[in-house]
């Protein structure tokens, strides 16, 4: 059962026929030799039979000795085989040999072509997927050099309860409106889900592990982050927009944060990550008064990745 099983001979066809015909060959040639011991020795017998043994002894023809005929005779067969072995079955000549080698040769030329012809492609399709690769990261770290967060949290990171916003701030959805106009703007299925409609103007990219997730025509539905940032890779300034859960994840890959910070603490279910000041640097700053339409003081801010 656990014998190891014999492998048929891997010999090639026009191998093995050159094999068997050095085989033949050598046999010829053998029999031509022992031919060639039994004539001479059969000579001398018949030339001794005839001069000490006096067999024949008053037998000639044309007043020559009977054995110098059955020499001739002999030597006639001798010659005849000799001129098979060498003349009429040479099957093994230069030229046959010649011949054999070319086959060979033609044959191992063929294989050698049939495996060039195979690596090429596979290494034109190696360095396509290598130029691909190259195109795609170049394009992401372009992207991932102008992605920008724009987020609206409270002092306590709050920025969602129930699905929903918690404020109604006008000047800030005025400054999403205005900043995210005409690009790309990147969010979780959740956050897509909040609003009632997609947004005007705006290119959807919306992730969700769902792989039939269905939405309305213009779009784009992906499966992660990374195939989101890439989807908007001809935009120069495409936005993150939320949620939490994709606000976590953006963090080390985004390279600008657009934060309208609530200056009041409220109860909420989704939170905005901790701004580490070692990692992002503030640019700039701006306080804004609650009025009438403000019911809360804020202040727009800008942080830049160190
Ligand atoms: N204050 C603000 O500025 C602001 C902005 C935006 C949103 N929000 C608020 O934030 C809340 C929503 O945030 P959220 O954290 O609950 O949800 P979310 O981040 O909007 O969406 C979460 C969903 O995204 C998908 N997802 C997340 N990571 C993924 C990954 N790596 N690969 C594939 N899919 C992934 C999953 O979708 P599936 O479950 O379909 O797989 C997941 O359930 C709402 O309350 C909203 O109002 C606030």
């Amino acid at each position: 059962m656990f014998g190891k099983k014999k492998l048929p001979p891997q010999i090639d066809k026009d191998q093995l026929e050159l094999i068997q015909n050095a085989q033949k060959r050598i046999k010829q040639k053998k029999r031509l030799y022992a031919h060639f011991v039994i004539f001479l020795l059969g000579a001398v017998f018949l030339i001794l039979a005839n001069t000490v043994l006096g067999i024949g002894q008053d037998i000639t023809f044309f007043g020559k000795e009977w054995f110098l005929f059955a020499i001739l005779i002999w030597s006639f067969f001798f010659i005849y085989h000799l001129f098979n072995v060498f003349i009429t079955h040479k099957f093994m000549g230069k030229d046959w040999e010649q011949k054999q080698l070319d086959k060979l040769v033609a044959k191992q030329k063929e294989r050698i072509d049939i495996l060039k012809k195979n690596l090429s492609k596979e290494e034109i399709g190696q360095a396509k997927n290598e130029v691909l690769k190259e195109q795609k990261s170049k394009a992401l770290k372009l992207n991932k050099s102008n992605l920008t967060i724009i987020v609206a949290a409270a002092k306590n990171d709050a920025i969602g309860k129930d699905n929903k916003l918690i404020w109604h701030l006008s000047d800030d959805l005025k400054r999403f409106k205005n900043l995210t106009n005409g690009h790309h703007i990147i969010m979780g299925r959740k956050t897509f889900e909040s609003f009632p409609q997609p947004l005007p103007n705006r290119t959807h990219v919306v992730i969700t592990r769902q792989q039939n997730y269905q939405v309305p025509n213009g779009v784009i539905v992906v499966n992660n982050l990374e195939d989101a940032i890439d989807a908007s890779k001809n935009d120069s300034q495409p936005f993150i927009i939320g949620g939490g859960e994709i606000y976590k994840q953006a963090m080390t890959v985004a390279n600008k944060i657009e934060l309208t910070r609530v200056h009041n603490d409220f109860e909420a279910d989704t939170f905005f990550p901790e701004i580490d000041p070692s990692a992002w640097e503030e640019v700039s700053n701006t306080y804004h008064e609650k009025d009438e339409n403000h019911k809360y003081d804020f202040s727009f801010i800008t942080y830049l990745k160190k």
